[in-house]
């Protein structure tokens, strides 16, 4: 029993040693209040700041700071991220469409019609000098006679022919064309690269356009 004491001795003492660390551990709580209000008063803080900065964008944006106009670039980063939102939505919104055989060469001409008469002076055509209205659009439609122009697939560019680009000049004519008609542009769109001016020229004589260029030449006979 002695023996056991004598080695028991030593056992009883973190017994004796618990309590003032369960007291450790009662401060430990108080800490953890006076933790838990500095807490909140870094939420506090974040939360003002927060809502200085709201109230100064919003006061930046009403009072008309902002240059809205098309002839003043976006910032490169603006530029940047837009250009990814764009892409990246586009290549979503397009994923699982079906796109149909373009062997017809009545599609392609019905979208090659289409596209003389509807892209042509914002996206150029062989032949063509750029027009002033595709000169002053921000952001600029890209010249589908360049070699710069983005690869995309035949559903991405069925998807923006049809829904258009918000805060472009990019319209959406899937509400005025037909299935057809739309996927006709985007088998002509394939082509065009290829296409040298007299090939173009070539297309508008057998499509029976070269009666209607009257029009466009009358009215931009009265505009100076
Ligand atoms: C009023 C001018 C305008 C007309 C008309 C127009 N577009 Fe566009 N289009 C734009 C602009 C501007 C953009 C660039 C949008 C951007 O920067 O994201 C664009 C972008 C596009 C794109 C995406 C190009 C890319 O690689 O990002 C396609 C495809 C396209 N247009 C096809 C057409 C076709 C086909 C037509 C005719 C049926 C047409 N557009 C008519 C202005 C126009």
């Amino acid at each position: 029993m002695a023996k056991d004491r004598g080695r028991s001795n030593p056992s009883p003492s973190p017994i004796y040693y618990n309590p003032p660390l369960e007291k450790g551990g009662c401060g430990g709580i108080d800490e953890g209040e006076a933790d838990g209000r500095e807490n909140m008063k870094i939420v506090l803080v974040l939360f003002i700041i927060l809502v200085l900065l709201i109230v100064a964008v919003a006061a930046f944006l009403w009072s008309g700071t902002y240059n809205i106009a098309a002839t003043v670039p976006h910032w490169r980063a603006t530029h940047w991220v837009l250009g990814k939102i764009r892409d990246h939505s586009i290549a979503a919104h397009s994923k699982g469409i079906t796109v149909p055989s373009f062997d017809s060469p009545k599609l392609v001409e019905g979208g090659f019609k289409e596209y003389h008469e509807m892209c042509r002076l914002c996206h150029g055509a062989p032949g063509y000098s750029r027009t002033e209205i595709a000169k002053g659009l921000y952001p600029g439609p890209p010249d589908f006679t360049s070699r710069d122009m983005k690869i995309r697939n035949e559903g991405e560019l069925y998807w923006v022919i049809k829904n258009g680009i918000k805060m472009t000049g990019m319209p959406a004519f899937g509400p005025t064309h037909s299935e057809d008609e739309l996927w006709g542009i985007v088998a002509f769109l394939k082509r065009l690269l290829d296409l040298k001016p007299e090939d173009y020229q070539t297309m508008i004589k057998a499509a029976g356009l070269d009666k209607e260029p009257e029009d466009h030449h009358h009215s931009h006979k009265s505009h100076p």
